[in-house]
């Protein structure tokens, strides 16, 4: 058995929130990071981590009382998990990862955001990019089948070349919702190098120090150009639908994957007709036990699970350029900045109203 841990448990580590439970679609569950681990046969949830200690009762109740941690260095040092899920808000989270790092863990399963600063952000890319290392996030929507079926249709070229990726998760801010339209961006994108972002906020709050975001700005309008000329759009359409649009047709993911949609000629007729595709069967596992299993094959030394992790990790880190690039294209009035030409004092702390993303 691998050991492994949860630090940060409130909803996305431990305990998933009665909307979600009541309104997501089947294929979210199960969706917090110690249910997932808990569910995994090959993993040991070792210990439970949360610095309010009456969030760790809690938790420790629910999972079946095992030890409890108020600092995640003392569960470091004397647990040292080889898979962690880290479910705390993001400040913090970057030092998080650098010290179970130090302590031999090598499988992380990260909430979005990854970070809060572009000096973060490049200390963790060597961690990340390390071959023995292996993370996926909470961005999670990219290991649903529903999502991964969309692609395979995409790739088939049934409907001809990409040209446009949607992802509708309304007037949403940077850091608690766009992650997810950025990485299922990417996830589509299929590996194409990001050209530039350009981008407009609502507003931008400026933070203490040179270069800082204090607020968690909203979305007007977001594209990731790619350098074949796709691009991904964020606006600020409702649905949570995906939108992958070709030359002569759509795929859509509706609803959060609730549905499989598409849109295609026929015949002589020039308009798109369009159809719900019957549900794909169910084949493997969802949820946060979708990314989790893929981890804890890496660690089992899995070919194919190391490969296909290696991808979602540089989109981690690439997504999270992204986000940077965004402010910076708004600051210039929403010029296309590439992923590296981003103030390296970049810092935002993503607070709304009394709460950090
Ligand atoms: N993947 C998704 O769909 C999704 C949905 C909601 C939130 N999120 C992200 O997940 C993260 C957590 O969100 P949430 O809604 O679960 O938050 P939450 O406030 O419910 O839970 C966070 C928990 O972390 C604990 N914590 C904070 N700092 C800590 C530290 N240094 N050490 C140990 N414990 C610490 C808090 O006490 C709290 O119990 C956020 O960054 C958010 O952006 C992701």
């Amino acid at each position: 058995m691998i050991k492994a841990a949860v630090i940060g448990c409130g909803r996305m580590g431990a305990f998933t929130s009665e909307s979600v439970k009541r309104f997501s679609p089947p294929c979210w569950f199960p969706l917090a990071h110690a249910e997932a681990i808990a569910a995994h046969p090959d993993l040991e949830l070792a210990a439970l981590c949360d610095a309010s200690s009456d969030n760790l009762a809690r938790a420790r109740d629910a999972y079946g009382d095992p030890p409890g941690y108020l600092d995640y260095r003392a569960l470091a040092e004397e647990v040292r998990p080889g898979l962690v899920g880290i479910a705390t808000r993001t400040i913090g989270r970057a030092d998080i990862i650098r010290t179970l790092h130090a302590h031999g863990t090598r499988a992380f399963h990260v909430e979005k955001p990854l970070c809060n600063s572009v000096a973060e952000l490049d200390a963790l890319t060597p961690i990340l990019q390390s071959p023995d290392v292996h993370a996926t996030s909470g961005a999670v929507r990219r290991f649903f089948g529903i999502y991964r079926v969309a692609c395979d249709l995409v790739r088939s070229g049934r409907f001809g070349r990409l040209v446009e990726v949607r992802a509708n998760f309304g007037a949403g801010a940077l850091y608690w919702t766009q992650p997810h339209a950025v990485d299922l961006i990417l996830f589509a994108a299929e590996g194409r190098d990001v050209a530039g972002v350009q981008a407009r906020f609502d507003r931008l709050d400026p933070g203490e120090t040179p270069g800082a975001v204090q607020n968690d700005p909203v979305v007007q309008s977001a594209t990731i150009w790619f350098d074949d000329g796709v691009a991904g759009h964020i606006g600020r359409a409702p649905g949570l639908d995906l939108v992958l649009s070709c030359e002569n047709g759509e795929v859509t993911v509706a609803s959060d994957g609730r549905a499989l949609l598409i849109a295609e000629q026929r015949g002589d007729d020039p308009y798109l007709v369009r159809e719900q595709l019957p549900d794909s069967p169910h084949t493997g596992p969802q949820g946060t036990l979708a990314p989790i299993s893929e981890l804890a094959a890496c660690l089992t030394g899995d070919a194919r699970a190391i490969a296909a992790n290696a991808h979602n990790k540089a989109d981690i880190l690439r997504g999270q350029r992204v986000a940077f690039a965004a402010i910076e294209s708004h600051r210039r009035g929403s010029a296309i900045v590439g992923l590296d030409d981003v103030d390296p004092a970049l810092s935002i702390s993503a607070r709304t109203g009394g709460n950090y993303a």
